[in-house]
């Protein structure tokens, strides 16, 4: 996918297919199993650095996982995550938003909405592109007691919108909704131009994203029930990969019971 593309898929209807990914061999059949865009997301600490939160991932982390997933991707739209503290000022994430480019990214991934106004506008003016994430968000997050559905009162649902309005209005590409009810992530999906992707939000969402490890069991511990199993049902993580890319294409992941 280019990033060209990004409305396209949201005007005509087209569920966009998302995978984090940290490594060159999982991106090379993440990339080729047709998925449309991969992550290096710095859920990375948790999965492959045993961290208890995204907050201890640096800019090293970020820069060395992205070049090494940037050169497998052919075909897949590559977005990275920019860490915990790398985007504070304007000045810090233009530098840090370039190095990520340098290495093989094409859109940055920065969490929350209008504390980030001046550093976005900054990033968006230099041409560089922007992935939005609200919703749960989990650079604010210490510890597992953290990992709630966002959104459930009228108050927070109503800033989550506003937000996401915000969001579209500065000009960002593309929008994660994670953990937030279904009702409420199908009501910003029709309400910005930019296309949804949900990770816990439902089927309605432009397009899905899984953390990898996550939808091949590898991830310890328990797992949230938007998590599905998909090497379960296949013999191979390849299969298991095209499993995914066609049940979101369908429509039929995720499913009531793994939505809120
Ligand atoms: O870091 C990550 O993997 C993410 C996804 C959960 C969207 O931000």
């Amino acid at each position: 996918m280019k990033h060209s593309e990004l409305n396209i898929y949201k005007d005509n209807d087209q569920k966009i297919t998302c995978l984090t990914a940290y490594d060159y061999s999982m991106a090379k059949l993440i990339d080729r199993a047709g998925v449309d865009i991969i992550l290096i997301g710095d859920s990375l600490g948790m999965v492959i650095q045993g961290a208890k939160n995204t907050r201890s991932v640096s800019m090293s982390d970020m820069l060395y996982h992205t070049k090494i997933v940037a050169k497998a991707c052919e075909q897949s739209l590559v977005i990275a995550d920019m860490p915990f503290h790398s985007y504070d000022d304007v000045q810090t994430a233009l530098f840090n938003a370039k190095e990520l480019i340098k290495n093989g990214a094409s859109i940055v991934k920065i969490e929350g909405g209008i504390e980030n106004t001046e550093v976005i506008k900054a990033l968006v003016s230099n041409n560089i592109n922007v992935c939005g994430h609200l919703g749960l968000q989990p650079q604010l997050i210490v510890d597992s007691s953290g990992y709630i559905v966002q959104g459930q009162d009228e108050e927070s649902a109503q800033s989550i919108i506003d937000n996401a309005k915000l969001l579209d209005s500065l000009g960002v590409s593309i929008l994660v909704l994670e953990c937030v009810p279904s009702k409420l992530a199908e009501s910003i999906t029709n309400k910005v131009k930019i296309p949804t992707i949900g990770i816990g939000a439902g089927k309605d969402c432009d397009g899905q994203i899984l953390v990898s490890y996550d939808m091949l069991g590898i991830s310890h511990g328990k797992q949230p029930r938007f998590v599905r199993n998909f090497l379960n049902s296949e013999s191979s993580i390849s299969s298991a990969i095209k499993a995914y890319v066609s049940e979101v294409r369908k429509g039929s992941f995720p499913n009531k019971s793994e939505s809120y």
